[in-house]
């Protein structure tokens, strides 16, 4: 070892202390334990050996010494605290805070879900229930519980999906054509009063064109109990229909025909884009059709084993696509089918 008073001593230290700058994080844990280190530090091991020196030399060299420590302990200190920052400023090489903020689109629900879920929420408010049924049935809940006659040209392949899967029985199955077969669900399924709202999808051979998707939501409506009459039927009907167009449409209830129901209607609104004297709209009629209605057949009763002496009841089944179309002055359903989200998002109501 080189004495205090050796000026080959200083000079290394000085040396070592002008690299302490450039040391990266682990030399400098290492150079600073072999400087200052208590036990075999190079500085604590001269200033121990300052007691050999005379105490004129222990005076200069001490000092200079003492000096060349607090040195060290500055040059350590503030490497350390420039290696710190440099892991800070990679840790957040990433986050660069003068980009714009990142628009997050959280979707939308789309026009026909908003018009579902208002309907429904409508028929709940008077005491409906919600049921549903599978896309896949049988000809006997589609058709013939309905009281479709086998010949019934709906039962033909050009308008009806059937599948080249049979049922449990052996028997055709297909896309259900409307969401009706879930009546015949519901009432086999227990005893009267039902009061339901069937939300679903229906399936036809039909091309896509301004006004038929081969694939359709439904809402279908069953209400079954002693003593119900057509006056529920209207009742009900024109407070929905109030509620979804507002209270100033007229309301009106047509003769039709559904193998279903008999009597059976179809309710129209007053024009909601004319108000009634006549547009494109409403081709002219200044009304617009919203759904088909009717009292439960007597002899759909019996087939799903409802007691028609006993029991009477109203259906109706609309197409809320048609609604929000209304609604929103659409003049073609592909646009609610398209899936183009600049034009969903105009809908929005979440994430907005
Ligand atoms: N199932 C009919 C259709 O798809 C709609 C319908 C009309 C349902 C009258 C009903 C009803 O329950 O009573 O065209």
């Amino acid at each position: 070892m080189n004495t205090p008073s050796d000026h080959n001593t200083l000079d290394s230290l000085r040396q070592r202390l002008t690299a302490v700058a450039q040391l990266d994080a682990s030399a400098l844990d290492a150079e600073e334990i072999a400087v200052l280190g208590r036990k075999a530090g190079e500085l604590t091991s001269q200033l121990k050996a300052l007691a050999k020196l005379s105490i004129e030399e222990k005076r200069t060299v001490g000092a200079a010494l003492n000096a060349i420590k607090l040195e060290f302990e500055a040059a350590f200190a503030a490497r350390r605290a420039e290696l710190t920052r440099g892991a800070n400023a990679a840790a957040s090489r990433d986050l660069d805070l003068s980009l714009p903020g990142r628009d997050t689109w959280t979707g939308t629900r789309h026009p026909v879900s908003i018009v579902i879920d208002e309907i429904v929420a409508i028929f709940r408010e008077l005491g409906f229930a919600v049921a549903l049924g599978p896309d896949i049935e049988n000809e006997e809940r589609n058709f013939f519980a309905l009281n479709f006659p086998p010949d019934h040209p709906a039962l033909d392949m050009h308008d009806t999906l059937y599948l080249e899967a049979r049922g449990s029985q052996g028997e055709p199955l297909l896309l259900r054509t409307h969401t009706s077969p879930v009546q015949v669900r519901v009432m086999r399924d227990g005893p009267p009063p039902y009061r339901v709202v069937i939300p679903g999808l229906a399936y036809r051979n039909d091309p896509f064109d301004a006004s038929h998707a081969p694939a359709f939501s439904q809402i279908e409506g069953l209400a079954v109990d002693e003593g119900v009459t057509f006056v529920d039927l209207k009742a009900t009907l024109s407070h929905f229909a109030h509620r979804v167009f507002g209270e100033s449409v007229k309301v009106r209830f047509r003769p039709s025909f559904f193998p279903f129901t008999e009597p059976s209607a179809e309710m129209d609104v007053s024009c909601t884009i004319c108000g009634g004297s006549g547009c494109a709209a409403c081709k002219g009629t200044g009304w617009l059709e919203i759904l088909g209605c009717g009292m439960v057949h007597e002899q759909v009763l019996k087939n799903c084993g409802v007691d028609p002496e006993k029991y009477t009841g109203f259906a109706f089944g609309m197409g809320p696509a048609r609604i929000a179309m209304l609604r929103y002055g659409l003049p073609d359903i592909r646009l609610l089918y398209g899936g183009d989200v600049r034009f969903l998002r105009q809908f929005g109501e979440i994430g907005q």
